[in-house]
């Protein structure tokens, strides 16, 4: 009998050294990498210098002894150090993202908010200094989406990017599916370290939209601040959904989705919905605080990935690639000037070809058709961030059947005469396949009641699902549902 001999794989780990570096912030997520930076290289020599706010509160991993510093300027970021940023939020890690990149160093974070806000500022210091700035640990963690999206070639052309995207907000829809109590759920979520320091941003959207529109920018070259954004976060009934989810055979799911705005060539929109994921699914299958993205291309057909979306050590490990890259600078995607084209679909390439064929005037009203198109897409959703980008300005509450939005009495609305905000809000809604408004002023607040007929809600769900691509399962049970209801 004849055997094969395979060469035996070298499994022993790497030691690739790390560079001389700062940590400022050492949580969660600046403590894992200290752990991981210990249990690699036998020891903490690389760290040079550590930012923390309190350095004697109690923490589970030990600051490095005589290294930390407690007043960001004391850093010792200048002159092309390596930083690995793990603060959160704007300031003070966007001023030492400035010191570091004028410096021409390297600055890596975890830090979506300051990707999603300063990303373009920062990479363009990034190439003129020559330095090098990476987040891929800004989104999904230990899911290298990131990187994914990084390295298609432009050919590959991308068409939508969708996904999980936030893990705290997973952890707790999977929880109440398994029939946990809310507050146990986000309690443990906070313990577990998945939660950001005000979990507000977690379960209302916010994260994974700035999550979405770093994956904009990489996917279509479009900044962050160019995007038609809008969001629907698991609030303000988040069990309410956990049971709608179940009677329509699935479990609910916080799912966050990056694409040319429909019928339009021009604009991007960026939107984190919840939806009903089929029991089954690959969406379902992301349990506890994972997460999944997919990359649907033109020519490279559809492209997923997943993996733990939260946590200190899943984090960690999304952070050491990026302090061990020693390639030259990344180039850092391409930005198109806000509205240029995107290239539309091959099939409506050829539809312009064939009609643009016949005569110019037919090609000029196409246009003009795309161009209008475009604008009122982008003005519907312009209108839809005004009602749910800012919380203080608004209260969104949903029950099975009727959505009640309150607008406070000092709500900017151009013109604010009643009939006027009921036009807009009607046309808002008109998109969620909602029926009817009524507009009511009390107590000097706002008011629209929106009923939704057992059609609309039946036509919203299908709508949600088909995002899953999971039409055909879906149809049979719409079908079920409106028969039940007669
Ligand atoms: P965290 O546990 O709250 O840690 C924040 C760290 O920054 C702490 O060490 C804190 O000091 C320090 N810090 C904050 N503000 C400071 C200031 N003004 N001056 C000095 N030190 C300051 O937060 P985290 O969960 O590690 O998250 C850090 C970043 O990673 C955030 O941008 C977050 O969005 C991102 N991220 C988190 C996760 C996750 O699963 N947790 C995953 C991916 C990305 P003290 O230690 O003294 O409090
Ligand atoms: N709070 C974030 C989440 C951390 O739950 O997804 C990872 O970015």
């Amino acid at each position: 009998m004849t055997t094969t001999q395979w060469a035996a794989l070298d499994t022993r780990p790497r030691q690739a050294s790390l560079p001389p570096l700062v940590l400022a912030g050492c949580g969660t997520v600046g403590g894992a990498l200290l752990d991981l930076i210990r249990a690699g290289q036998g020891s903490d020599d690389a760290v040079r210098s550590v930012l923390v706010r309190d350095p004697e509160r109690p923490r589970a991993i030990p600051l490095p002894r005589g290294r930390h510093v407690t007043d960001p300027g004391d850093l010792p970021v200048e002159g092309g150090a390596t930083v690995v940023e793990a603060l959160g939020g704007e300031e003070p890690a966007l001023s030492l993202a400035r010191r570091t990149l004028r410096g021409g160093g390297t600055f890596i974070t975890a830090n979506k908010v300051l990707v999603a806000e300063h990303g373009i500022e920062l990479q363009t210091l990034a190439r003129v200094h020559r330095g090098r700035f990476a987040f891929e640990a800004s989104v999904g963690a230990a899911m290298p989406i990131v990187r994914l999206l990084r390295d298609l070639p432009p050919e590959a052309e991308v068409r939508q990017v969708e996904g999980i995207l936030n893990g705290t907000s997973n952890y707790l829809l999977d929880a109440l599916g398994r029939g946990a109590r809310w507050e146990e759920a986000l309690a443990e979520a906070q313990r577990l370290g998945f939660a950001e320091a005000d979990p507000g941003r977690d379960i209302d959207g916010r994260d994974a939209l700035d999550k979405a529109s770093i994956l904009g920018w990489l996917a279509f070259g479009v900044a962050p601040a160019d995007l038609l954004r809008w969001r629907i976060g698991i609030l303000p009934d988040p069990e309410l959904l956990a049971r709608e989810a179940r009677r329509a055979g699935g479990v609910p799911r916080l799912l966050a989705r990056v694409r040319p705005v429909e019928g339009a060539t021009l604009r991007i929109e960026a939107s984190v919905h919840p939806c009903v994921a089929l029991s089954g699914s690959e969406w379902a299958g992301v349990r506890e605080a994972g997460n999944r993205a997919e990359v649907r291309t033109e020519r490279g057909g559809v492209l997923s990935v997943s993996g733990p979306g939260a946590g200190g050590d899943a984090t960690a490990t999304a952070l050491l690639p990026d302090l061990r890259d020693l390639r030259a600078p990344h180039p850092g995607p391409e930005l198109r000037p806000g509205g240029a084209p995107i290239p539309p679909e091959r099939g409506a390439e050829n539809r312009h070809r064939i009609e643009n064929r016949d005569s110019i005037e037919a090609r000029d009203s196409i246009e003009a058709r795309h161009r209008a198109e475009a604008r009122d897409s982008a003005e519907a959703a312009h209108r839809r961030e005004i009602w749910q980008h800012d919380p203080a300005r608004h209260r969104t509450e949903t029950r099975p059947s009727t959505e009640i939005w309150h607008l406070s009495a000092d709500t900017r609305i151009p013109g604010l005469p009643q009939v006027e905000v009921r036009d807009r809000i009607e046309r808002v809604l008109d998109r969620a396949q909602i029926e009817r408004g009524r507009f009511e002023r009390s107590d000097g607040r706002w008011r629209v009641r929106i009923e939704t007929s057992a059609t609309a809600r039946v036509v919203l769900i299908r709508e949600r699902l088909s995002a899953l691509d999971l039409r055909p399962v879906l149809l049979r049970e719409l079908k079920g549902g409106m028969s039940e209801r007669g």
